[in-house]
């Protein structure tokens, strides 16, 4: 029961294993929705053998500010700051993985030398000439919903992300808005002006997504906290 719960959680949300502390009740794919169809993909193309998904690129207007984010509140580290002229730069950060558990420190050097095998990077891009705003504006036409982050006491981030004065949208255990314009709501794919989406939402209290953090980055990106599994702190 306990695998089934956490193998629905990435249907709704993401990628990530998480140890929800309702039990979803699973229904068979001939009783309705919502249902589970788990992978059973064979073995890969041996042609795509050790391809890894390495990084994903945001657009940010102030990469100062993005560095104190994601570094400050979130861990990061900068991994290299390239600055091919004064108006537009590149910078890399992401997690040291001398050990994900954070126990094992990488010089940046370190980290620069392994980039390429190194996995949930996030480059941030900055152009002064870019003069229009970098404000997320979430809509059912948004490609990228959010980014998801895996934490040991995700309550805990939430009190750093309080004192930090980051934009919360949505605190462990609260409901997803419904309210028009509703962020997170948008952010996930519901309209929230829609007829369905109360019963959309409803399912996802059932797979965990109440006791997820919603907060956004400076430029206004989603980023989704879930608690490891195996924690106390549920
Ligand atoms: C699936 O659901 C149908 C309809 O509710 C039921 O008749 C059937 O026995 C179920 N099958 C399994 C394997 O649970
Ligand atoms: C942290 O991870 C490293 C390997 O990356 C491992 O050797 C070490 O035992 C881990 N420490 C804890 C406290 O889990
Ligand atoms: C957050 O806001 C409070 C009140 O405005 C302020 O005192 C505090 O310094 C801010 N914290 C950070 C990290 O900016
Ligand atoms: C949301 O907007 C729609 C269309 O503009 C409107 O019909 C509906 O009453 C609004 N709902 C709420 C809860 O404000």
């Amino acid at each position: 029961m306990k695998l089934i719960a956490v193998l629905l959680l990435p249907l709704l949300t993401s990628l990530t294993i998480v140890c929800p502390p309702v039990h979803y009740q699973p229904t068979n794919s001939t009783a309705g929705y919502p249902k589970l169809t788990p992978g059973t993909d064979g073995p890969a193309d041996p042609a795509t053998t050790q391809y890894q998904f390495n990084h994903v690129a945001l657009l940010v207007k102030d990469l100062a500010e993005t560095r104190k984010f994601y570094g400050d509140l979130l861990g990061m580290r900068m991994i290299f700051l390239y600055e091919e002229t004064e108006d537009y730069s590149i910078m890399y950060m992401a997690h040291s993985q001398g050990g994900k558990n954070g126990t094992e420190y990488q010089t940046g050097a370190e980290m620069i030398a392994e980039k390429n095998d190194m996995q949930g990077l996030i480059e941030f891009t900055s152009s002064k000439s870019f003069t229009r705003s970098r404000e997320y504006v979430p809509n059912t036409r948004q490609t990228l919903s959010h980014l998801g982050l895996i934490v040991p006491d995700v309550k805990a981030l939430q009190e750093r992300a309080e004192a930090f004065n980051a934009t919360i949208l949505k605190r462990v255990d609260d409901a997803p808005s419904l309210d028009n314009g509703s962020v997170v709501a948008l952010g996930f794919g519901i309209d929230p002006a829609s007829e369905e989406a109360q019963e959309l939402i409803a399912p996802t209290k059932a797979l965990g997504f109440f006791q997820f953090l919603v907060f956004a980055d400076p430029d206004g990106n989603l980023i989704k906290a879930q608690q490891q599994i195996g924690s106390a702190a549920v």
